[in-house]
């Protein structure tokens, strides 16, 4: 399958308000130069973003300000996308997690994790997979999801399951897709320093995660060559292979003592 060409083409991205995903959307535009969909939620961080995108790099940006955890706002981000039928591709990469017990997480707060990590991508996936699975049709859509969904991660219980079905879907459809020119990538990032672990529940961990600008280089490059699976970083990559060779219940076992310690002194300097 022939790599993407994204110059002047449009590519979507979700959650481009921070993180990851605002990251890409820079290398996206300065180094690929496509013209980019961003969506989120919060229309400030997407304007500046805007602004910042089309004066450094001369492409063309829209925003679409929607909450992904809302079927039909995640309908029309997609509908919005392909108004003009030159949608190229897509990157599903909004997400929330939550760090802690998971008997502590109120249940209001694991439907929307459920909502935004699952049923939005679900919702946007299958819209996009219409568009895209037309004779013709080029393009690729790729699924943010995270090591955390190879294995169960232990005090990130909702997000380690949500992002194990994300991955399971997404490598699953990719062998349903008809069109020769249309594949989906899952991309699966260890750690990332992002506003999502700027937290100090996290600072025992701080070491492990990866700069956001390393993370989204090695995605973009996951998107372009079309990649099935995609682990970014060399360690991560070799630590998942000899991972597979270990009891799911070791690792969790291991995982969960380092993750306690770091949640616990988190709370002693609250
Ligand atoms: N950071 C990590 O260690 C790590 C590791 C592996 C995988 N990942 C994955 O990478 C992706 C990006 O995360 P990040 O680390 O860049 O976190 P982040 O900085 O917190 O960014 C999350 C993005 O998702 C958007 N978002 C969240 N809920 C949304 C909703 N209901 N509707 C629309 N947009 C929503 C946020 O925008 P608004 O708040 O403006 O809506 C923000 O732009 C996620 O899927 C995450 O699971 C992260």
């Amino acid at each position: 399958m022939k790599n993407l060409a994204l110059n002047n083409q449009w590519v979507l991205i979700t959650g481009a308000s921070s993180g990851l995903g605002q990251e890409m959307a820079r290398q996206l535009a300065g180094l690929h130069k496509a013209n980019l969909i961003i969506a989120a939620r919060r229309a400030d961080k997407l304007n500046e973003l805007k602004a910042e995108l089309e004066k450094n790099s001369g492409v063309r940006v829209k925003v679409i300000v929607a909450d992904l955890s809302i079927p039909q706002e995640a309908d029309r981000v997609i509908a919005e996308s392909i108004a003009d039928d030159n949608l190229y591709g897509a990157i599903l990469n909004a997400g929330v997690t939550y760090f802690g017990r998971h008997t502590q997480l109120p249940w209001d707060s694991f439907e929307s994790i459920l909502k935004t990590n699952v049923v939005g991508v679900v919702r946007m996936t299958n819209n996009l997979v219409k568009y895209f699975e037309q004779p013709g049709k080029e393009g690729s859509i790729m699924l943010v999801s995270s090591m955390a969904g190879f294995f169960p991660v232990p005090y990130q219980a909702a997000y380690s399951a949500t992002k194990a079905f994300i991955t399971a879907f997404g490598n699953a459809l990719h062998n349903e897709l008809t069109n020769p020119k249309f594949s989906i990538t899952v991309f699966a990032p260890g750690g990332i320093a992002t506003e999502m672990t700027d937290n100090s529940k996290f600072n025992e961990l701080k070491g492990w995660l990866m700069p956001v600008s390393e993370a989204a280089k090695e995605g973009i490059h996951a998107f372009i060559t079309r990649k099935y699976n995609y682990v970014p970083g060399l360690l991560n990559r070799v630590g998942n292979v000899f991972m597979n060779f270990l009891p799911s219940k070791f690792i969790s076992g291991k995982m969960s003592k380092v993750y306690l310690k770091s949640l616990n002194k988190s709370a002693q300097q609250e």
